[in-house]
Order: C-alpha cells, then structure tokens, then sequence
C-alpha cells in the first residue's frame, strides 16, 4: 500500500539515523555526522557516514546512501511496506488503515492464513500418530533429525479422503475456504469433494514474514505419482514469486553475504541441517523475475547449484536467458555444478558441510556460463560458424538491461571473442590438432611474465651499451619504448635519455666511450647493466652483461647479435602495448563508443599477430644458442626444458633473471 509522505516524515523525525543504523553498525561522533565501517563492503577505514540532519548516510565504499527505510531494505532485505510497518511500531507512529476495499481483502488473506496454520498443526500432529508411523520412519531414513523436522513443520497428510477437511470444518473453517486455501479440491462434475494431499510427508512452503502459503508433499511410495505434489496457485500462493526457505535463510544470508540456491525442499532442509543456514530452494521452477529479485534481496551474487549433468547444464543455460535481462551492476549469479546425478542432499550426507563447500568454491562466474553455453553450441570450423558464434554472444550482452553493464559484457565479449576465433582460426590453419585451451579470462590473457621482462630490460639496456652501433640504428625505437627498471635511484628510463644523448652528440665506437661520456649519476647503472672491466678479478669489459646472457661470450656471428637484440626489444615493445590495452580498458569511459571498442580490439589483434611472430623467433634463436653454446662446451646438446618453459628462459643465462 502507499504511505502517506507526512507519515514516512513523522517517523523519520522520531528515528534518528544512527538510532536505526547505530544497531548495525558501531558509530563515532565526526563533528555534525557520524561515522564508521560500511555495513556493504568489507573495508578497514571507515568510509561510512550518517548526518542525523539531513535523516540519510552515505556509503562511500559501496556507492550507497539513504535514509532509515532503506538502511533495513538493504541490510535486512525487507520490503518497503514492511520496513515501514516495523519502524511505525518503534517510533508509536500509527499507520492509517488500509480503504476498507483493500481492508476486505486483507481480511480473507487472513482467514487464508488461519486455514494453513490449523492444515500446518493437523499436519505436523500426524506425523506422531500411528498414521504418521510410515512417513516418520521415511524422513529417519532420510537422516533429517527430529529438531529440523519440527523447525520445518514437517509433517504427514494421512491417506484418507477427506481427513483434512473433516477435521478443519471440526475447527469451524468454511468449505469454500479450505477449497480457496488449496487444501480440498471440488471436482466441477459434482462429485464430492476430497482432499488434495493424502498419503504424503508434508512440507511446508513460508512467505517471507514465515507464515505458511502452501505445502509441498513428497511421495512415500516410490510408484506413488507424481513425486512431489504442489499446492495451486492461490489467492496467497504464486509459486514463480516463491522461494523455499527464505525467511529462515535471510538473517544468516545477511551476515555471511552470500546465498545458495539448490532445485529441492530436501536438499534445501538438508543443506540447512548441515549447518549452512542461508540456503534456498526454487520448487523446481524455471527463474522468474521475481524470484531472481528475492534472491538478489539475499545477497549481491548468490550461487545456484545445479546438477553437473546434461540436463542440469541445459538448465543452467535456461536461468542465464532469465538472469541477462535483470543483471544489475553490482548484482550477479554464480552457478556451481555438482558432480552428476548427485544432489545437494546427496553431497552433504556423503562429505558432510565441506563436500558441499568444495563445489560452491568452483562456482563458475556469469560470464563464463555464457561462455560455456556458446562455445559449447558453435560450429567453428567455418567463417560462417564462427560469424554466428559472435553474433550469439553479442545478441545475448544486448539484452543486458543496465547500460554501465552492458558495456562492460560488451567490451569483454568482444575481446574474448576476437582471442578465441583468432586462436581457434590460427589452428585450423596450422593443421595442429590440440585442443584448445579454454579462452583465458581477461586478466590472464594481459599477463606476460612480467619478471622474465625485467631480467629481460637488464640484458637489452646491457646490449645497448655493449654494442652502440645497434643504438644507433635502431635509435627511434628505442627512445619510444618504455622502461620499467631503475638501479641505485636512477630509472633506466633516465639511463636510456642519457645513453641516446651520448650517441646522438658523438660517433660512438665502443662501450668504453660511454664509460667517459655519461652524466656521472648514470655511472652506478652503467656498470650494472654492464660491467667495468677488473683485472685483479679477472672480470672482462661487460662481465655483468655477459653473466645474464652468456652466449654473448662465444664465436656468434653478428648477424644473430642483432636478431637477438631485436627480438628483445619486440618482446619490450609488445609488453608496452600490453600495458596500453590493459590501461584501455581500465579506464574506458562510461561513455565510450563503439569506436573506442574497435580500437581496443585492434590493439588486441596486434598484440596476437606480433607475440606470436615474435615468440616464434625467440624460439629459433633459443635453438641457435644452443647450438653455439654446446658446440663450445665439447658437443653436449642442451634438451628441450623439461618444464616447457620458453626457450627464452634457455637463451638468457641462467641466473640472469633477476641479478
Ligand atoms: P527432484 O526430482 O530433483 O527431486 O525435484 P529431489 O528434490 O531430489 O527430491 P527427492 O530427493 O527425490 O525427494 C526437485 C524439486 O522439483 C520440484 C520439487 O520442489 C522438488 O524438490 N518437483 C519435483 C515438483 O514440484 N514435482 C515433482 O513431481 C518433482
Ligand atoms: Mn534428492
């Protein structure tokens, strides 16, 4: 029902702020406000504040704010209309009573209500009769333990025809009211009518405030059809806006920040007599908003379990068609697959909490179910394959309903989908008949062993230095590239500057002419990168060059200097582009067009096509250095890297990575 404004304002008036958020969350005195850690996020300063006067907080942390109404909608995940009736209560603030309309039909809602409860009781009172003895035993064999059996209200509808009515026209509940609260059913032939469930253990379906809406009722017999009988839809029951469970999962949903989602009433009971309390089940019901709604009142990104089998994947494909349009920043899903044909029930009774636990740790993410579902169903072995394969993944990030969310699906999509086709065509190419490995989530895919590059910028800057020829010629590139390390407080960034100074202002012949021309604070990098020659050590000109690349010391011809020396500087020169995508999508703005896109999936494509020419030549000249290498140490073949690491690993010196 709507609030009158002057009410909502004359409860705010009599609830300070922090009297509501106060219970919540431990607040200190900060001059007009209060503040403290942010109930939404988990953070260690506090970011969280409330100013009594103008009747809101402000979260910072999580982006939230708000007056009292909302601090419970959001912390204790009630509705408006119910966050309104409790605070009314604290602050003696009577609330108007509902037109006499809508009075009326909260008066037959309640006479609903009472049917259920006086059903609930008869129920659960069988269950200790001699009737019930069948359906006892049945739930012992179960393993559901008589404590969460009566905190359930598990209970048995004997089978009989009309048990149930009997006695509750005994309590002096009407005929049409037993038939409206789906307990009887009148056949429209005339016939008489008769109890809906009859020779079943009895499960009690609860709104959100706990009160019973419905039943379930489990089969005993294993012919008895169907397995699971349902209450109908009624004035009181819809069961796509229902979620087994839920007003028990809630407070401890709340405090853990997380929900489980399984398919079943038993699996739900189980999983909560495990121990693991904020769980619900969804009646075996395809997802509907409402319920996807109800979830999200649980936590920002609940876990759905589904059976790792065909059909429980089928159905995981089926509730992300139902999640994509409701996706919200902020709020997600996660789908955990279990091993096949085991339940939840199943689990917990075989491995206990932890065997539960396990699978719900290797939930999969949102988008890689998606990913899942589409790679799975692609054909791409043709153009025309992979071209339905990409417009599949695009017209499924399309539907996404909130715009910042759906650039982010957006602009992941694409790049993922341009790396997989680019690998998956670069395959077919090839003719290599391995399988693919499964597209790397995003981050992966940018990480390029970043302390082989650094040990890598020692031995190129100790390359610029031994040969100033291969400075010269390659001047430009080297002046845009970008170095990350630094010796003694002096960046190599600066080193190169200075090193380019020299060449530019004199014909450079030999290392040892940078050892006089360098600015005197470039001295401690020069011998560094370098190494200046010792003689009571017995250390030649460029020692320390020569420990981390050592191939350098023997017969080599020119030629595959240069080739090393510029396949250093690709490698460099790939991880600086590496950097700028990474930054691109970082940083997209929340505004960016589709042109920014394409220019972050070229970036992307460059990146490919050049790592793998340049791997690929890193390779060959790995092999070279080999062959040099043993040819000197008297025919001894150095053998494939036992660990599959890149040749690189062999054609830079062994210890050369990070002295
Ligand atoms: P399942 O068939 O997976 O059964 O149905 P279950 O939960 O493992 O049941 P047990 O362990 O054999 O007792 C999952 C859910 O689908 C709904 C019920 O809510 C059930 O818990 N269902 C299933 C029905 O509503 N009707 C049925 O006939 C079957
Ligand atoms: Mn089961």
């Amino acid at each position: 029902m709507r609030y009158p404004p002057h009410i909502l304002d004359e409860i705010r008036a009599r609830l300070p702020v922090s009297t509501v958020v106060g219970r919540k969350v431990r607040l200190k005195k900060a001059g007009r406000e209060w503040k403290g850690l942010s109930p939404f996020s988990a953070e260690k300063t506090p970011s969280f504040f409330v100013n009594d006067g103008k009747g809101r907080y402000f979260d910072f942390s999580a982006g939230k704010d708000g007056d009292i109404f909302n601090f419970l909608m959001e912390t204790e995940g009630l509705t408006f209309p119910e966050a309104v009736e409790r605070l009314a209560g604290e602050a003696g603030v009577d609330l108007p009573r509902a037109e006499p309309e809508a009075m009326a039909v909260v008066e037959r809602r309640r006479d609903l209500y009472d049917v259920l409860e006086a059903a609930t009781r008869f129920f659960e009172n069988q269950l200790q009769r001699q009737a019930g003895r069948a359906a006892l035993a049945y739930l012992d064999g179960r393993g559901i333990a008589e404590a969460t059996r009566r905190e359930f209200r598990l209970g048995f509808a004997p089978d009989s025809r009309t048990a149930l009515f009997d006695h509750l026209s005994n309590e002096g509940l009407s005929r049409d009211l037993i038939v409206r609260a789906g307990l009887a059913i009148e056949p429209e032939d005339g016939r008489a009518l008769y109890d809906r469930f009859r020779g079943r253990v009895i499960i009690p379906i609860q709104d959100a405030k706990g009160r019973v809406i419905a039943f379930g009722g489990r089969a005993l017999a294993p012919d008895q059809q169907p397995k699971y009988l349902n209450s109908p839809e009624t004035e009181l029951f819809h069961k796509g806006e229902s979620v087994f469970n839920l007003h028990r999962a809630r407070p401890s949903a709340h405090k853990a920040g997380a929900a489980i989602v399984v398919e079943g009433y038993l699996d739900a009971i189980a999983v909560h007599q495990a121990g693991i309390g904020h769980v619900v089940a969804t009646l075996g019901t395809a997802f509907t908003e409402e319920q996807i709604a109800l979830l999200w009142r649980l936590a920002p990104e609940p876990i759905i379990c589904f059976d790792g089998d065909r059909a429980g994947r089928a159905a995981a494909f089926r509730a992300v068609d139902r999640i994509v349009p409701a996706l919200r920043t902020g709020f997600s899903f996660r789908f955990a697959f279990l091993p096949a044909g085991q339940d939840p029930d199943d689990l917990v009774k075989a491995g206990g909490p932890a065997a539960l636990g396990t699978v719900l740790d290797e939930a999969r993410s949102f988008w890689d179910v998606i990913w899942l579902r589409e790679t799975e169903a692609a054909r791409l072995d043709t153009p025309n394959g992979q071209a339905m394969f990409e417009t599949r993944i695009r017209e499924v990030t399309a539907q996404i309903g909130d715009p910042t969310l759906k650039r982010r699906y957006e602009l992941t999509a694409r790049l993922q989908v341009s790396d997989f086709l680019w690998k998956v065509t670069k395959r077919q190419v090839s003719g290599r008949t391995e399988s693919l490995a499964p597209a790397p989530a995003l981050p992966t895919l940018f990480s390029a062993e970043p302390t082989r590059l650094v040990g890598l910028e020692r031995v190129f800057l100790g390359m610029c230095i031994h040969y100033p020829d291969l400075v010269e010629h390659h001047r430009e590139k080297i002046a845009s590239m970008n170095f990350r390390g630094a010796h003694d407080g002096v960046s190599f960034n600066a080193f190169v500057a200075d090193l380019l100074r020299v060449v530019d202002a004199d014909d450079v012949r030999s290392y040892i002419e940078f050892y006089n021309l360098l600015g005197e604070s470039f001295f401690a990098s020069l011998g560094f990168l370098h190494g200046r020659e010792d003689r009571a050590l017995v250390r030649p000109w460029g020692h320390n060059l020569y420990a981390r690349f050592p191939v350098l010391q023997r017969a080599i011809p020119e030629r595959f200097v240069e080739d090393c020396f510029s396949n250093f500087m690709e490698l460099l020169w790939l991880r600086d582009l590496e950097d700028e995508l990474k930054a691109g999508v970082a940083d997209m703005p929340p505004d960016a067009d589709d042109s920014y896109g394409s220019w972050l999936v070229n970036l992307q494509h460059d990146i490919l096509a050049n790592r793998e020419r340049v791997l690929h030549k890193e390779g060959e000249l790995a092999e070279e250095a080999s062959a040099y290498r043993s040819s000197f140490e008297g025919g001894t073949t150095v053998g494939p890297d036992p660990r599959g690491m890149m040749p690189t690993r062999r054609l830079a010196a062994p210890s050369g990575g990070d002295r």
